[in-house]
């Protein structure tokens, strides 16, 4: 079913941004894990996405179809696809050189348009929202969380040098 521009279309790709930050998260947990506590932060914000990822399946799953093929404010839908396209190649783990590229595009992810659109979301259609300051707090949270994270691993030119560690899992995976 055809439904870009949609209230539909844009719960979509709500959900694809949601899996691509929890790959991307989960991916750098992995690749981190010889520094445990960045390890342990990127594996929380993996957790954080993919429950962001469910909650935007409830509230969609309860939306009335009407709702659903209702249109999307007007170049909501384009914004959001563009931004998505935008961070594709910067979602691939392999492409991250060190842990500050890895923070960088993590922090600018967090802040993007895509970000702030879906987790409006998730305030906008759920009925009577108990919190409706919901996701600027998401984000703020987030964004603390990585904020401590360049403290705790000793700022941009130490994180320079931490780099991701992709071969051993490699032969990790090849020892099974
Ligand atoms: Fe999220």
């Amino acid at each position: 079913m055809m439904h870009k521009g949609t209230v539909a279309g844009l719960f979509d790709l709500a959900i694809a941004a949601e899996k691509a930050a929890a790959y991307f998260y989960q991916g750098h947990s992995e690749a981190f894990r010889g520094e445990p506590a960045v390890a342990a932060c990127w594996k929380g914000l993996m957790s954080d996405e993919l429950l962001h990822k469910e909650q935007l399946s409830r509230v969609f799953a309860a939306l009335p179809q009407t709702v659903r093929s209702a249109d999307a404010e007007p170049g909501q839908y384009e914004r959001a696809a563009e931004n998505l396209r935008r961070f594709g190649p910067m979602l691939n783990v392999r492409n991250v050189q060190n842990l500050e590229e890895a923070y960088d595009i993590a922090y600018e992810l967090e802040y993007s348009e895509v970000n702030l659109i879906f987790h409006a979301l998730l305030g906008d259609y759920t009925p009577q929202p108990s919190d409706p300051d919901f996701a600027l707090r998401l984000i703020r949270d987030h964004a603390g969380r990585l904020e401590e994270l360049l403290r705790t691993s000793g700022g941009p030119e130490r994180m320079r040098g931490v780099l991701p560690d992709f071969d051993r899992k490699r032969q990790g995976e090849r020892a099974i």
